[in-house]
């Protein structure tokens, strides 16, 4: 039984995220998408409606199942019973600190592997930060993301120019 965590952001989930899901839990028995909630950022989302969207965008793959964390990745993953950490690669600018954070959480824990996945070329230029971006501005966000997280984007974008 191989179980994986997919840990991120997820503020909010793309496309780009998905297709690592999507392939991800083909490989293995099961998934778990580590959802962040990192108390020194503000993020766009509250990690309650982070672990919403992923649900709704997920809710026909029964192998992939949805968690918060906070603390350290690798203490999440031995709690949740995993052998495998999955990281998506889109670009050359992002193995510098996934190859800091691989090594890292090796020495923290060498029972832990990272397994990473390159990002479908498609999507190789996708970032959640663009996608928050996009969305500020008004702009058409059906390319990026899934329509339900495109809906939760409009929402939260019209309450924050109502404040
Ligand atoms: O989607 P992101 O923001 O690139 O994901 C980064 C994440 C959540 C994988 C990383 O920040 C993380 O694992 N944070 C938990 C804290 C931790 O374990 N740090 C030590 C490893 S560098």
């Amino acid at each position: 039984m191989l179980r994986a965590v997919y840990p991120g952001s997820f503020d909010p989930v793309t496309y780009g995220h998905y297709d690592i899901i999507l392939r991800s839990c083909k490989i293995v028995d099961e998934l778990i998408v580590g959802v962040l909630n990192n108390k020194a950022k503000m993020p766009l989302f509250s990690v309650e409606e982070r672990v919403k969207m992923l649900e709704e965008v997920t809710k026909d793959l029964p192998n992939v199942r949805i968690l918060p964390f906070d603390g350290l990745l690798v203490d999440f993953a031995k709690r949740v019973g995993a052998d495998v950490v999955i990281r998506g690669l889109r670009a050359i600018t992002d193995f510098e600190y996934e190859l800091q954070m691989s090594q890292t959480n090796h020495k923290l824990a060498p029972e832990v592997e990272t397994m990473f996945l390159t990002t479908s070329i498609e999507y190789s230029y996708l970032s959640s930060t663009t996608v928050r971006e996009i969305a500020a501005f008004g702009g058409d966000l059906s390319q990026f993301v899934p329509e339900a997280v495109a809906e939760e984007l409009r929402k939260k974008m019209n309450t924050k120019r109502r404040v």
